[in-house]
């Protein structure tokens, strides 16, 4: 089976092998710790102590509702928006604005505001392909210029088994723009004592892939590796920067998708914070757990269990 040699092949990985196949999550955890304490202490206290000189709580009263204006399938960049961070209307957003935004408001910096800063550039070539009509103006690429609805380029970003949205359909291939009120009722069903965590958004997520997967819905529902790098990318984004430390409470989170709007609590990371280090340790972390799920289908604490077992047979079995 693909996926038991895949864990195997952790198992056997150099890092790994020093403490017995039963601790194998323990391991993966202790060993990307380790990365991210390295890392940690690679950031120098003068990076690590800038103010964030911009963001104040008025801000969020600047807060409108989007109405009819250009928006995107991705909540943050829509509430960017309708605190008029990013243009109001959604058109024309540069990719100096998204950068400002993200460090300023979001309060995100280093490898994660990076890695999401790499958008912008091809939003632009995306936003030339949908306006073939336009003049081409090869600065446009070069600023990252594009509205928001580009970002609904299927299978770029945008991705089906969403969390807030029903998927794409080559018959509604809007259909990602819009909040599903009846799918916040089901992530709501997820939460665990009123918060969402990595445990419940993977639990959603695997249930909300079998149901897509029977909908019938054309065409049928696709959830590369590559698309659940993504999704799990923003399962980060909401639990660690929307959220904090690996939860949001289900109340924040269905106000947050709702009204694209962050919640009344809401403060940016703190300027002295590691989080980016710390959010791209998580991304793999969970991700891998993520996939290790997706690969073997097990979920619960009992069923982690058996996949343990599961690995010490297999490894019993591999040639010494
Ligand atoms: C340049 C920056 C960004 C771009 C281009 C972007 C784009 C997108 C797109 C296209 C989606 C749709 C994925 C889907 O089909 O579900 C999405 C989803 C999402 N984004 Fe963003 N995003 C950006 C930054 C952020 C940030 C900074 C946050 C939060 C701190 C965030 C939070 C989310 C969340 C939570 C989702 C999941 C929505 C769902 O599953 O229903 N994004 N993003």
């Amino acid at each position: 089976m693909a996926g038991a040699t895949a864990l195997v092949a952790l198992a056997s990985s150099p890092a790994l092998t020093a403490a017995g196949p039963s601790d194998i999550f323990q391991s993966v955890g202790d060993f990307l710790k380790s990365q991210m304490d390295k890392l940690n202490g690679a950031i120098t206290p003068s990076k690590a102590t800038q103010r964030n000189q911009y963001w104040n709580e008025d801000i969020l009263k600047r807060w409108r509702p989007s109405g009819s204006q250009n928006r995107s399938p991705c909540p943050m960049l829509n509430a960017l928006a309708n605190y008029d961070i990013l243009n109001y209307d959604g058109k024309n957003i540069n990719a100096t604005s998204v950068q400002f935004a993200l460090e300023n408001m979001l309060g995100l910096r280093g490898a994660m505001l990076k890695f999401l800063m790499r958008a912008p550039g091809h939003l632009a070539e995306i936003h030339a392909e949908n306006h073939p009509d336009k003049p081409k103006n090869p600065d446009n690429i070069k600023h990252g210029i594009f509205d928001l609805k580009d970002a609904l380029k299927h299978n770029f970003i945008e991705h089906d088994v969403s969390l807030s949205r029903e998927r794409r359909t080559a018959a509604d291939p809007e259909r990602a723009l819009n909040v599903s009120k009846k799918r916040l009722a089901k992530l709501r069903e997820f939460a665990e004592d009123g918060m969402l965590t990595y445990n419940s958004i993977a639990k959603f997520r695997k249930h909300m892939r079998a149901e897509e997967e029977k909908d019938g819905l054309q065409p049928p529902m696709h959830f590369s590796l590559d698309n659940q790098f993504k999704a799990h990318g923003e399962a980060v984004l909401l639990l660690e920067v929307v959220g904090r430390n690996g939860k949001i409470a289900i109340d924040d989170a269905v106000y947050f998708f709702e009204h694209e709007r962050l919640p009344p609590n809401f403060v940016p990371l703190p300027p002295s914070s590691t989080s980016d280090v710390y959010m791209i340790g998580r991304l793999v972390q969970e991700f891998s757990l993520f996939n290790t799920l997706q690969f073997l289908g097990y979920n619960s604490m009992s069923e982690k269990q058996e996949l343990v077992q599961q690995i010490e047979r297999e490894l019993q079995a591999v040639p010494q």
